[in-house]
């Protein structure tokens, strides 16, 4: 038997099903926020499934959690694939949760076929992905690659006060597994992950496999506006310092300015914050966030500008500041894990096209350590970062499918 023909649909599918239950939500979708007790139960539901296969498991100090099979070569660098367990707060049953259960489908059928690897193979599930409870996102793997430091994010807070640093030994107390000593951090031979498209491209041409080429460029803003707040009744315009004035002025010409002609830019604000919230208060303050994207960092240099100019220029009478929080390059995959994703995917006679990724994924850190590539799966109508994201059972087991191919000629490389 080979790995792709150990690869069980119903299996993959139920496991989906039940991690859907963990922070499911009446519209059928999850809330399952990073650091939070839904997550802490998806990582309980792994942890017991990976002991019930007899795999290894650990956690490091961003609580990443590592499902290991062993290798032939104890001493060989792991082959590792996985993506995020945490969603939207109005997210998806696949966005992240695919990647993980895909890898984990992965181990299982490469133990179900009996077959030996030199290197081990790791399934993982990086510590918040998703970043709209704690910004920043692809958090786990940024520490894991040594991007961001693991002391600074162990002190960021969500929107409400709560330091990650005490969510998150909250959630491993309530999730325990083995803490690897040290940094987060070892040496990865490959690292290959596959998820949900979230676009329309494969299901409108018909493709089951996305081989995935890179990932574009993205970048977060912040940005705050002070004003003064006043009686709502009695203060003349001229006398006004309102904060969300002055905000939504600075939001029309940034939409306006980040319109291209080919619709290529990402622009998008996706919270916005009044303070002190009173229907017949002047708004002291206002602050919003901005999620720009393009493949091209020049691109993004010259709207950053752009944005910059335009606080500085609309935010009169209250003085703003816009702040930047990240900044991910462009990611190019690995030529070598391209080409085998895509030869895998012609050997197992599956309909596929190249393609870029819009979204950001754990890939786009962990390709700074090692040879790195995705592998996409249609989902219906594109829909993702919404509570209807679906996807077909038969396309989320072929991506498992050349998954498990895929890995099995890394690991014995
Ligand atoms: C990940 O969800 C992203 O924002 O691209
Ligand atoms: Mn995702
Ligand atoms: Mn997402």
């Amino acid at each position: 038997m080979s790995g792709a023909n150990s690869v069980k649909e119903d299996r993959l599918w139920q496991r989906h099903a039940d991690m859907a239950k963990l922070g499911g939500t009446a519209k059928g979708g999850v809330n399952r926020q990073a650091l939070s007790a839904e997550d802490a139960a998806a990582r309980n539901l792994l942890c017991s499934w990976a002991k019930a296969r007899g795999f290894a498991i650990f956690t490091d100090a961003i609580g990443n959690l590592f499902v290991q099979r062993a290798g032939s070569d104890a001493k060989a660098a792991p082959v590792v694939s996985g993506s995020h367990m945490d969603s939207q707060p109005t997210g998806g049953r696949f966005d992240g949760m695919y990647g993980v259960l895909a890898a984990f489908e992965a181990l299982e059928a490469l133990e179900d076929a009996g077959i030996r690897t030199k290197r081990p193979v790791m399934a993982v599930a990086w510590t918040n992905e998703e970043g709209s409870r704690f910004q920043p996102g692809a958090m786990g793997s940024a520490v894991f690659a040594g991007i961001y430091k693991l002391d600074d994010m162990l002190a960021v807070k969500d929107w409400k006060g709560v330091v990650l640093k005490e969510a998150l030994a909250d959630t491993l107390k309530a999730a325990p597994a083995p803490l690897r000593d040290g940094a987060p951090g070892f040496a990865v031979d490959s690292y290959v992950e596959a998820h949900i498209e979230q676009g329309p491209r494969l299901e409108n041409e018909k493709k089951t496999i996305g081989v995935v080429t890179g990932i574009q460029g993205s970048r977060r803003y912040i940005v705050e506006v002070d004003g003064e707040e006043a009686h709502a009744g009695t203060t003349p315009r001229a006398a006004r310092k309102d904060a969300y004035a002055a905000a939504t002025r600075i939001a029309a010409a940034m939409y306006e300015a980040t319109t291209d002609a080919d619709d290529t830019l990402r622009f998008t604000i996706g919270r916005v914050e009044i303070s002190p919230g009173s229907p017949n208060t002047v708004p002291g303050k206002a602050l919003f966030t901005i999620d720009m994207r393009h493949p091209r960092n020049d691109v993004l240099d010259s709207h950053e500008q752009k944005l910059k100019d335009i606080v500085a220029a609309q935010a009169a009478p209250c003085p703003a500041t816009i702040t930047r929080l990240t900044n991910v390059a462009p990611t190019d995959f690995d030529p070598a894990v391209i080409d085998l994703v895509r030869a895998k995917t012609n050997e197992l006679r599956l309909s596929n096209m190249d393609m870029p990724s819009g979204a950001g994924h754990d890939a786009m850190h962990i390709a700074k350590l090692c040879p790195a590539g995705m592998i996409f799966v249609p989902c219906e109508r594109g829909i993702s970062h919404n509570e209807a994201e679906n996807a077909a059972p038969g396309d989320l087991a072929a991506g498992a499918r050349v998954l498990v191919e895929v890995l099995e000629a890394l690991a014995n490389r």
